[in-house]
């Protein structure tokens, strides 16, 4: 499984790519909105840090909106994916853009059939959203596992992103039931690193160096 950090914040993104495991960048309206940017300038700063898959979201809800939309933001940037919502017209935009050789993430993905109807449009990633589907007491997991499943049946190979990543149980657990990526928020990605032994054990080996080099 790879992972994509999900933020509009270039700090952030540079922070995670100074890592060496950025494979890509997710943004949605929300997070751009936070930053207060002009979304056009913002995804030019990201595509330049980053060299994996950008997702930009239109926000037109028929699809020759989201067409022209989506044809301006891939004007962008070689690696800017668009980011479509699974609707009918949605369906629509995703096979003009597959048409066209335009990678598309198809989001807001809540059932496996949403996933299939996404991926046989052509469809590059899909994205079940699985914090959003535990908070109504579902389990957002079940959904990466059938989709997994029914993708590996079929051969299909549209890339499953988990998204709406809460917590390091969601990476690991999205890992395990064949998620291809997982775009995590900044803050998740640093708890991924920490684990309490890790940090004694630094610094007992601190102090013992220390303490035969007094
Ligand atoms: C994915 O591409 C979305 O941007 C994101 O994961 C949504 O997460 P949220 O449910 O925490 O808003």
């Amino acid at each position: 499984m790879k992972f994509f950090i999900d933020t509009a914040n270039i700090e952030e993104i540079r922070k995670a790519n100074a890592l060496g495991i950025l494979a890509g960048v997710t943004t949605n309206p929300s997070l751009v909105a936070k930053e207060n940017v002009s979304f056009h300038d913002r995804l030019k700063e990201i595509t330049q840090e980053v060299s994996g898959s950008v997702s930009a979201e239109v926000i037109s809800e028929d699809a020759e909106g989201m067409i022209k939309e989506g044809k301006e933001l891939a004007a962008i940037a070689p690696n800017i994916t668009i980011k479509v919502p699974m609707t009918l017209e949605g369906l629509k935009a995703v096979k003009a853009f597959s048409d066209m050789n335009i990678k598309t993430n198809v989001t807001l993905i809540f059932n496996a059939n949403q996933a299939l109807l996404a991926a046989r449009a052509g469809a590059t990633y899909v994205s079940p959203f699985l914090g959003r589907l535990d908070d109504i007491g579902h389990h957002g997991m079940d959904l990466i596992a059938t989709i997994a499943e029914i993708f590996d049946r079929h051969r299909i190979d549209t890339e499953i992103i988990a998204a709406s990543i809460r917590h390091p149980m969601h990476v690991v657990d999205a890992a395990l039931h064949g998620a291809h990526i997982a775009t995590i928020p900044y803050k998740v990605l640093e708890q991924l690193v920490k684990h309490p032994l890790t940090d004694q054990g630094i610094e007992k080996f601190l102090a013992d160096w220390n303490k035969a080099n007094e």
